[in-house]
């Protein structure tokens, strides 16, 4: 692996190097345990953006790199992947380490804000993220758009994927209580710094826009209760809430009773969780 880690020193707007969630060892577990609920998903959305054999790709906002190291297996050792995480402390060294003990060496690591990151222009074959630029501040996911139309050679693709229309979470039997926790969810990502939950309802038009051919896809992932696959919103749930709590996103009593209604429908071989719908959007370069 490239040992060409660049600490970013511009502050980020929250005055914090953290993302939402955090880089607790419970949510980078949550994050693995989600990359493998959604590999079918990933890789049908990866094989349409057609990244092939010594490429240079980067995975905007690594996190852990679950899909880096799927990346990195895609273009070879002819290839390279950029991985760019503002996370330099946690993430971007654990991916570091998976990456070494699957021998493949052909990982760059950038710890940086993807708020004013940049690469040389026409530099790279294609460009991947996922749930990353729901976590930006709105304003700055334009100037990040311009700056990676940029670095994409000609014919050259970029494969975002991102939430749309959060507020169509369901779950079925359908949930009394799931609009506000949606509504807490998305307040939350929100936060002071104004990010878009669902700024994939605006990548298709921002792609097309810098100058893209743009294709889209809308997916939405259902997983039964009482299987493996239920521990994926089951972490979500039971991890997070009690924070919006804390933070006054959630009322007490709508957590208390929502928990209760989830412990029932997690017994309920017949429930159905149903995930936020996700745009992918592939948008080439000509
Ligand atoms: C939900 S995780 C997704 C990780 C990975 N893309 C995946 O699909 O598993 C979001 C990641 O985006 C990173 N991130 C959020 N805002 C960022 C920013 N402004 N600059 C760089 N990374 C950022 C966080 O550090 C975190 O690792």
């Amino acid at each position: 692996m490239g040992d060409k880690t660049e600490i970013d020193t511009l502050a980020s707007t929250n005055g914090t190097d953290e993302y939402r969630f955090g880089y607790t060892q419970e949510e980078i577990e949550r994050l693995r345990y989600q990359h493998h609920v959604w590999t079918k998903e990933n890789q049908r959305f990866i094989s349409r953006a057609g990244f092939s054999k010594g490429s240079t790709l980067v995975d905007l906002g690594c996190g852990p790199g679950y899909t880096t190291l799927d990346l990195s297996q895609i273009v070879g050792a002819g290839g390279k992947v950029i991985a760019v995480d503002r996370d330099g402390e946690r993430s971007l060294p654990l991916l570091k380490v998976q990456a070494e003990a699957a021998g493949l060496f052909n990982i760059e690591t950038r710890a940086a804000n993807l708020e004013t990151f940049d690469l040389q222009e026409g530099s790279v074959d294609g460009v991947y993220g996922r749930w990353v630029l729901m976590y930006l501040p709105e304003t700055r996911v334009k100037s990040l758009i311009g700056r990676m139309v940029k670095w994409l050679r000609p014919g050259a693709a970029c494969a975002l994927t991102e939430l749309c229309n959060f507020g169509h979470i369901h779950i079925y039997p359908k949930s009394k209580y799931l609009p506000e926790i949606a509504e807490a969810l998305s307040k939350a990502v929100t936060g002071e710094i104004g990010c878009n939950p669902e700024i994939g309802n605006d990548l298709p038009g921002l792609l097309h826009s810098a100058g893209l051919d743009v294709e889209i896809n809308v997916i939405v992932k259902a997983v039964r209760a009482t299987t493996q696959e239920w521990l994926w919103p089951d972490a979500l749930f039971r991890n997070h809430l009690p924070a919006l709590v804390k933070e006054g996103y959630l009322a007490h009593g709508v957590f208390d009773n929502f928990l209760a209604e989830w412990e029932a429908r997690s017994k309920d071989p017949d429930a159905i969780f149903f995930s936020s719908p996700m745009m992918e959007v592939v948008a080439r370069r000509s």
